[in-house]
């Protein structure tokens, strides 16, 4: 059975072309049924509509979490969505959301996770001095960049590196790691103990 994908996104949607390339290549089989922002002109989603996939999209700015939180829910579900992937969605999801897609959010995030939560993780770990970062896709729970972790990449930072070099390695490593994590997922066979992602049979 083909799984369909519903993609988050506020920016520039690299992570979700990555998606979308490795659908395309064979590499994971899946289906992007909707691309859906809370940004209206974000260029990941004008990258959605040029690909010809199905796009949602309705400013969040000034509207309460729970009632936005609840459209862009029953938008993924008229999709038949089985799977969330935040690809840099730039907007906190309330308790209700996360309730509604239990173990079926992930998100992809820019550190070795549990270090360098939060905005601008790439930054973080650079001016932090550590010699080793990397990038994470976990699953999403109520609490920010929390959830159980499904895989991760370690990025050494090279001498000399600049935050911005050692942001573009991790992105390229990123775009590797989202599409193989979300491959795993879908194969099943996994089950969650604790904090812990873990495969059985
Ligand atoms: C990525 O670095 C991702 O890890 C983080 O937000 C950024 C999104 O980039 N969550 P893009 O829009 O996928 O290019």
């Amino acid at each position: 059975m083909i799984r369909r994908l519903g993609i988050l996104l506020s920016g520039r949607g690299s992570n979700f072309l990555a998606i979308a390339k490795a659908i395309e290549q064979g590499r994971l089989d899946a289906e992007i049924a909707l691309v859906a922002s809370n940004v209206p002109d974000a260029p990941g989603l004008a990258a959605a509509r040029d690909l010809g996939l199905a796009t949602w999209a309705q400013a969040s700015k000034g509207v309460p979490r729970a009632a936005f939180d609840q459209a862009i829910g029953d938008a993924l579900d008229a999709h038949g969505c089985d799977l969330i992937c935040l690809a840099g969605y730039l907007r906190l999801l309330s308790p209700g959301f996360i309730q509604r897609f239990p173990q079926r959010i992930l998100n992809i995030h820019p550190s070795l996770l549990p270090a360098f939560p939060g905005l601008d993780a790439q930054h973080q770990a650079w001016a932090h001095g550590v010699r080793v970062t990397g990038c994470t896709v976990h699953f999403v729970d109520e609490d920010l960049d929390n959830g159980p972790i499904i895989a991760q990449t370690a990025v050494p930072v090279e001498e000399g590196d600049s935050a911005q070099e050692l942001s573009a390695r991790i992105l390229a490593q990123e775009h590797l790691l989202y599409p193989a994590a979300i491959a795993r997922v879908l194969a099943g066979g996994w089950r969650i103990e604790g904090r812990r992602f873990v495969i059985v049979g």
